[in-house]
């Protein structure tokens, strides 16, 4: 009995990481997809931020959300896909340190909840230009915009705090797998030998808190945008803002639906296995997207690429290089 008890009492200090387990066949070609999807999520968000940071024609407020939010996707995509992408690659599971599956969990937290947060500021900029135009130099000033990225960060890093505070005090004694390919708060909290009930209680709270509020902030504001769309005249000019409005809508809806599925339902068994899968929307697919259709298509966005990469030829011409231009 008191030796059942001290072993039972081990406390661990690492876990297993069993990523998506036993694929088969089928792990090769979804290690090739993540690492071609890691690799354009890099290339699309860091592009965006060089071009926000680097073209005065983007210093506007919307370019502003747009590179803050392409910064946050970097860091969020390299927080997740390098760990899974190694797990898929010899389809082993892998030892990561107790402290370090709670440092992953912690950025994952705080860049997921600012995410939340910052699509909703993102929304009602959207809506105040294109609902309110008269208004929007005065309401969206640099302060205000400011202020609405700042509250993003803060409140993300607030949310995460809380939960991290109360994971810290979890003891993790007996088993060590966690079936999923990051540490996530479900999965770590499942092998907690201590009492759990009050922490499921609060972060499913927390997550309703980062999730609700800003995903009805978007779909308001995103109705008022598209009914005030349909009254534009112009066909071609309609149908373009109708498929860019639609197209931002669809991607923030399976962002917060899938986050809302995940930490907000009650943990069944059948859910368990399927929030691995819902969990890839909002970790891998929704970095991937959002510079594609957010900023991407963009008509200034375009023209910044084009003059920032005339600029880089025409500087390798006077430097004496030969160099065949795409983009003169
Ligand atoms: C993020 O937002 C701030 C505040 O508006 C802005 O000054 C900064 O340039 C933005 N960062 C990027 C990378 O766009």
């Amino acid at each position: 009995m008191a030796k059942a008890e001290l072993r039972n009492q081990t406390v661990l200090t690492e876990f297993l990481l069993l990523g998506f387990g036993d694929l088969g066949e089928l792990r090769f070609p979804l290690f090739l997809l993540f690492l071609v999807i890691y690799i354009v999520t890099m290339l699309g968000n860091i592009l965006i931020v060089v071009l926000v940071v680097a073209d005065r024609h983007l210093h506007t407020p919307m370019y502003f959300f747009l590179g803050n939010l392409s910064c946050l996707e970097t860091c969020y995509s390299s927080n997740i896909l390098p760990m899974m992408l190694a797990n898929l690659s010899d389809g082993g599971p892998r030892t990561i340190s107790v402290t370090g599956c709670m440092i992953q969990y912690y950025f994952f937290g705080f860049l997921a909840a600012s995410e939340c947060y910052l699509l909703a500021a993102m929304s009602y900029d959207r809506y105040v230009a294109i609902c309110k135009p008269l208004l929007y130099t005065v309401l969206m000033n640099g302060r205000v915009c400011l202020q609405l990225i700042a509250a993003s960060w803060i409140s993300g890093s607030l949310a995460i705090n809380v939960t991290i505070y109360l994971m810290h005090q979890l003891r993790f004694c007996g088993r060590s797998e966690i079936s999923h390919f990051f540490c996530d708060f479900n999965p770590i909290l499942k092998l907690s030998c201590s009492d759990t009930q009050v922490i499921e209680l609060l972060t499913t709270f927390l997550a309703a808190v980062c999730s609700l509020p800003p995903f009805l902030l978007t779909l308001t504001s995103y109705v008022y945008i598209i009914s005030t769309i349909v009254r534009i005249p112009s066909t071609s000019g309609r149908q373009k803002a109708f498929s860019t409005c639609s197209s931002h809508l669809t991607v923030v809806s399976i962002f917060y639906g899938t986050i809302m599925i995940v930490y907000m339902l009650p943990k069944t068994d059948a859910l368990r296995d399927l929030n691995k899968v819902f969990s890839l929307f909002y970790t891998v697919l929704t970095p991937f997207f959002n510079p594609l259709i957010y900023s991407l298509r963009n008509r200034e966005v375009k023209e910044a690429f084009r003059k920032t990469f005339t600029k880089c030829c025409i500087w390798e011409r006077m430097q004496g290089h030969r160099l065949i231009c795409l983009f003169i």
